[in-house]
């Protein structure tokens, strides 16, 4: 693609949003970033198009473009409140296929579709059949990081900031939770519900280790440590809360602290950092590879071309909206 120029006007237009992530953006980068974010502003509008960015989006599509940000539960809650013709979503596969999923009528765009997830790539359709057979009876509660093909085998979705209440609302002594195994660790812990799992891994947060978090505490023991619940059970056992990307957003918002560290993606740190330019963040630098394949300059080609929209077989959409519904559902009551 031809360099767009970083003219005065779009200087002009764009400093407002550079002033919200200037914290986090050296100055002398954002001339490379400005004249994208003002073509993809422009374009969505015209093209009457609305962008939803994942916590996890770098800070120039997640301050610079983005008309709704947050968590999984979050952007599947406002997709389906979502009025213009297109969806473009900043996250993964999945997070696509969540959109389509509850909007069977738009089309929805991922910038970049190879963008996929170790947990939903490590099981299958046939995988949840199978299980089926060996626990006839027991409900299937399923992580959102799945292909429609498994959620549309599953009885309840559930994501990062809901699991528990997701599983008790069932009112069963046994439930399978899949594909997340410490996420299911994490469930089992905070229930009397027995959790029966699967042996499925965020590649991202598996690498935390509790030996680092000891080390940093040694260092500064009035630390504040947030731990993403798909870390192992031993790094969140060693954190002082473990939440959705959301969560530990409205932590940091609600336990105002002096340092903090995010164990999970770290351009999260970026985008939360921005927010609160009073606490000081640090960062282990975990990236993830998929969500780093979205970039301004993919969002303007999505936009332009509208190549990439995800396609989910109606009849595995209607059997995946139900499970999806079901939580959404629950999550509107509890609210
Ligand atoms: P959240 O729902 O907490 O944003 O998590 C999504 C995800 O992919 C975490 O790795
Ligand atoms: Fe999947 Fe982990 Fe990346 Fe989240 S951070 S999208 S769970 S691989």
């Amino acid at each position: 693609m031809d360099l767009l120029p970083f003219t005065a006007a779009v200087a002009e237009r764009t400093r407002p949003i550079y002033d919200r992530m200037a914290r986090v953006m050296p100055a002398a980068e954002w001339p490379v970033h400005a004249p994208l974010v003002d073509a993809i502003n422009t374009l969505k509008r015209a093209k009457n198009a609305v962008i939803l960015a994942h916590n996890y989006q770098v800070p120039e599509i997640f301050w610079g473009v983005a008309d709704i940000v947050g968590d999984s539960l979050q952007l599947a809650r406002e997709a389906q409140r979502v009025q213009a013709e297109t969806i473009v979503v900043c996250g993964v596969h999945f997070m696509g296929e969540t959109a389509k999923i509850l909007n069977p009528q738009r089309r929805v765009i991922v910038p970049d579709k190879r963008a996929g997830c170790s947990l939903a790539d490590s099981i299958t359709a046939a995988d949840v059949r199978a299980l089926r057979r060996k626990y006839p009876g027991v409900p299937i509660v399923t992580y959102v990081n799945t292909s429609a093909e498994v959620k549309a085998e599953s009885d309840i979705c559930c994501t990062s900031s809901n699991p528990v209440q997701v599983v008790e609302s069932l009112g069963v002594p046994r439930v399978l939770m899949i594909p997340d195994e410490y996420l299911a660790a994490y469930v089992a812990a905070n229930t009397s519900v027995e959790i029966l799992s699967w042996k499925g891994h965020c590649e991202v947060h598996e690498r935390f280790r509790a030996i680092d978090i000891e080390r940093l505490r040694e260092d500064d023991d009035g630390i504040v440590i947030l731990a993403h619940p798909e870390c192992p059970p031993d790094v969140i056992d060693a954190a002082d809360f473990a939440g959705s990307t959301a969560g530990m957003i409205d932590f940091v918002r609600d336990h105002p602290t002096r340092r903090v560290m995010l164990l999970t993606e770290c351009s999260m740190s970026d985008n939360v950092a921005a927010q609160f330019p009073n606490v000081e963040f640090v960062r282990p630098c975990n990236l993830c590879p998929h969500m780093r394949r979205n970039t301004l300059g993919k969002v303007l080609h999505a936009l332009q071309t509208f190549e990439d929209e995800i396609v989910v077989d109606p009849e595995v959409a209607d059997r995946a909206r139900i499970a999806v519904q079901r939580m959404i559902d629950l999550a509107a009551v509890a609210r």
